[in-house]
């Protein structure tokens, strides 16, 4: 007899099932109630656990954004498919296309056009479909209508030689000469932070900052910034959470001028200053991969697959 059942407090059966099932995750009980439970929009209509008799087999996890992340729903029409997953033992018997159907079912309801598989922010735990440790779940959702959008990739790099190359300080300091200032207090920044971050990239590297600061007048070291300022104007920062790198970004209209090298090889320092001995991150693009952070060492060490499937 397997039954379905929506589910809060879910978190230790929850992460019995993904340990065994997404296994490149390491979900614990710890990181569901924080990722998830305490999300402001987690519904348990989204959150079905199949059972067999009484063994709980299989989890599927789908969310809607109804809280405004920096005053706005910046994705009114999408749903996000976060987590699916059944034990091997429980596989090839149905279990986990009936707990999509539910997922999908909870997201149509709402009156969202678009699942998305994954990549809502903030709680994500992977940006998509990892294509090597779940290449049979990434085959089981394009054979249920979802198409390939994107392929982001993760980076990861050793701290423990890390030296800054000189060119690199040699550009900082012809920046410095014509007027720009490097800075890692934040705090002197607030309001600039949070303008600049929201105009150039969005409400979602607003919250970044915010939450990183935050914590820096609480006197967490382990997170921080580095800022590039010109004419009175932030004009480029990057961030670190622990061994987390970024998000790293420049303005628009000053890229080219080596400012994200210097503010990414700060940020390498800051980290390795706070006794971090790798630093890796879980999103780029090719091209950004090989422009900026192969300079500092950085590998690549998984590939997604980010999916859409239209809900008719
Ligand atoms: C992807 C995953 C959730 C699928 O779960 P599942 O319970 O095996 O899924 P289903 O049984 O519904 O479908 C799997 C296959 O079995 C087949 N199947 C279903 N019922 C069957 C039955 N009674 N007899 C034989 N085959 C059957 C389906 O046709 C399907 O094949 P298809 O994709 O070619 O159509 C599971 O493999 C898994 O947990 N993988 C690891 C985690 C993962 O990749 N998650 C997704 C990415 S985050």
């Amino acid at each position: 007899m397997i039954r379905f059942v929506e589910a809060d407090n879910m978190a230790e059966v929850a992460s019995s099932i993904l340990s065994v099932s997404m296994t490149r995750e390491a979900i614990s009980p710890a990181r569901i109630e924080k990722q998830i439970l305490l999300d402001p929009n987690f519904d348990a209509g989204g959150s079905i656990l199949a059972y067999e008799d009484d063994q709980p087999i299989g989890y599927a996890l789908s969310v809607l954004r109804k809280v405004p992340t920096e005053g706005e729903i910046n994705d009114p029409e999408k749903g996000y498919l976060w987590l699916l997953g059944v034990i091997p033992s429980a596989r090839m018997k149905g279990v986990g296309t009936e707990l999509l159907n539910r997922v999908e079912g909870y997201v149509r309801e709402a009156g969202r056009k678009v699942m998305l598989a994954s990549c809502y922010s903030p709680g994500y735990f992977q940006p998509g479909i990892d294509v090597e440790a779940y290449s049979g779940g990434l085959e089981f959702l394009k054979n249920r209508g979802y198409a390939e959008v994107y392929r982001p990739l993760a980076m990861e790099a050793s701290l423990w030689d890390h030296e800054v190359p000189e060119w690199v300080d040699q550009a900082k300091l012809k920046l410095e000469q014509n007027g720009v200032r490097f800075s890692r207090n934040g705090r002197e920044l607030i309001s600039d932070l949070l303008r600049f971050s929201k105009k150039e990239f969005g409400v979602d590297w607003a919250r970044f900052v915010r939450e990183s600061l935050l914590r820096q007048i609480d006197g967490d070291q382990k997170t921080g910034l580095s800022i590039a300022v010109e004419n009175g104007e932030v004009i480029g920062f990057g961030h670190f959470d622990s061994e987390r790198f970024g998000p790293i970004g420049i303005a628009a209209s000053e890229r080219g001028r080596c400012l994200g090298q210097i503010l990414m090889w700060d940020i390498l320092a800051q980290q390795r200053e706070r006794g971090f001995r790798s630093s890796w991150f879980l999103w780029s693009d090719d091209k950004t991969a090989h422009k900026l952070y192969a300079h500092a060492g950085f590998k690549i060490v998984r590939r997604f697959a980010l999916l859409k499937k239209e809900l008719s």
